[in-house]
């Protein structure tokens, strides 16, 4: 065996035995590095005479193209060793439940007035809007409450600084200004021929949305939600009225029989008025509709005031209606049960991640509703 197997031999050996990168990195160095075994053979290649240079050029170069490749290879090895030992360390458990995703929810106030709207539009109503911020004409005098009049203290109203014109508008106590707003629209001629709307009665509109009083308990917030109810036709009595309500809140309440009664009120705006109630049961601390021999108020009622149509601009003598106010909230609490109102308007998100609906339950009378 020459010199340079033995040479050869012996590295490869060392290589081959490296136990780590760093380990490999130093013989690298101790044999092809500036000062390196194999460079030192290929260093006295110069001081050799040509035939020699001939015989052995060959067998150095070959001997360091060798410990080269060794090392590569070597490299290679330990660097894969490496990768699969971070890898079994990193191993994921794909059996493990995912963590828990934060999905948004429906409010359940927003999804009560859905399942309303869905009712009342297979009833056969249109939804109308009005603005939160009334003038005193909608809110107030078009539906009889005369300036100075008592009736007006019925709502702790929160009034607006006036204006430039010393007009203090005021948030809307309820929604029944919508009524107005609906009725004059509906006298108004359309401002061009080919332009359609202003058409006169029959009128039959549902309107949902913010009402604002100075209030606040476990039964009443500043801000609430009512879901108004107009109908204007010819012939319209007490009968129709109770009938409707009836058919919405057996409906909504998913019971085929449910007692409701009429209790006589007043609300300037209507005559004859009265509120609605319906049966329930409280005993044992939750509220059961249907049941029992208790009442809840529901709805607020009565036929149109003819004064009310005349300030409207529909004449009295040819159309009467009736018309009614829901709270939503209060009706969402019955369905729903949930205890205080204010806790609806706090945006907690633990409250509404319990009590709120998947936006794909989207209300219709024909799937379900709730
Ligand atoms: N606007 C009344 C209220 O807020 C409810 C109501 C509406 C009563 C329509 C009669 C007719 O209490």
């Amino acid at each position: 065996m020459t010199e340079y197997s033995q040479i050869e031999e012996q590295i490869l050996r060392e290589v081959g035995a490296a136990p780590d990168l760093v380990a490999l990195e130093a013989l690298r160095v101790a044999n092809l590095g500036k000062s390196g075994r194999v460079t030192a053979l290929l260093g006295q290649l110069g001081a050799m005479d040509v035939p020699e240079r001939r015989r052995l050029g060959p067998r150095i170069n070959g001997l360091k193209q060798t410990v080269a490749e060794a090392i590569a290879r070597r490299r290679s090895e330990l660097e894969r060793t490496l990768l699969e030992a971070r890898l079994a360390g990193q191993r994921v458990d794909l059996s493990l439940p995912p963590p828990p995703r934060r999905r948004g929810v429906v409010h359940p106030i927003m999804q009560v007035a859905d399942e309303m709207v869905a009712i009342f539009a297979e009833m056969g109503f249109a939804l109308a809007e009005g603005p939160d911020i009334e003038d005193d004409f909608h809110n107030f005098t078009a539906l009889n409450f005369p300036p100075g009049h008592p009736a007006r203290e019925m709502h702790d109203t929160f009034f607006l600084r006036p204006g430039p014109d010393g007009e203090r508008k005021v948030l809307r106590t309820h929604t029944s200004p919508v009524q107005v707003r609906v009725m004059q629209r509906a006298n108004t001629p359309p401002p061009a021929p080919w332009i359609a709307g202003g058409q006169t009665p029959p009128i039959r509109v549902i309107s949902p949305g913010r009402t604002y009083r100075r209030d606040s308990d476990a039964t009443h917030t500043p801000m609430f939600h009512q879901m108004e109810g107009l109908v204007i036709d010819r012939g319209i009595h007490m009968g129709h009225l109770k009938w409707t309500l009836d058919a919405f809140i057996s409906r909504f309440f998913e019971l085929p029989t449910i007692a409701t009664r009429f209790r006589p009120h007043y609300f300037p705006f209507t005559e004859p008025s009265a509120e609605l109630d319906v049966q329930c049961d409280t005993s044992g601390g939750e509220v059961r509709i249907g049941q029992g021999h208790e009442w809840s108020e529901v709805v607020g009622c009565g036929m149109v005031h003819p004064k009310v149509l005349t300030n409207c601009g529909i004449d009295p003598d040819e159309w009467q209606g009736f018309a009614f106010g829901f709270g939503i909230d209060r009706l969402g609490r019955l369905k729903y049960g949930m205890p205080d109102l204010r806790d609806m308007f706090a945006g907690d998100v633990r409250w509404l991640a319990h009590y709120g609906f998947s936006a794909f339950a989207i209300p219709n009378p024909a799937s379900g509703l709730s």
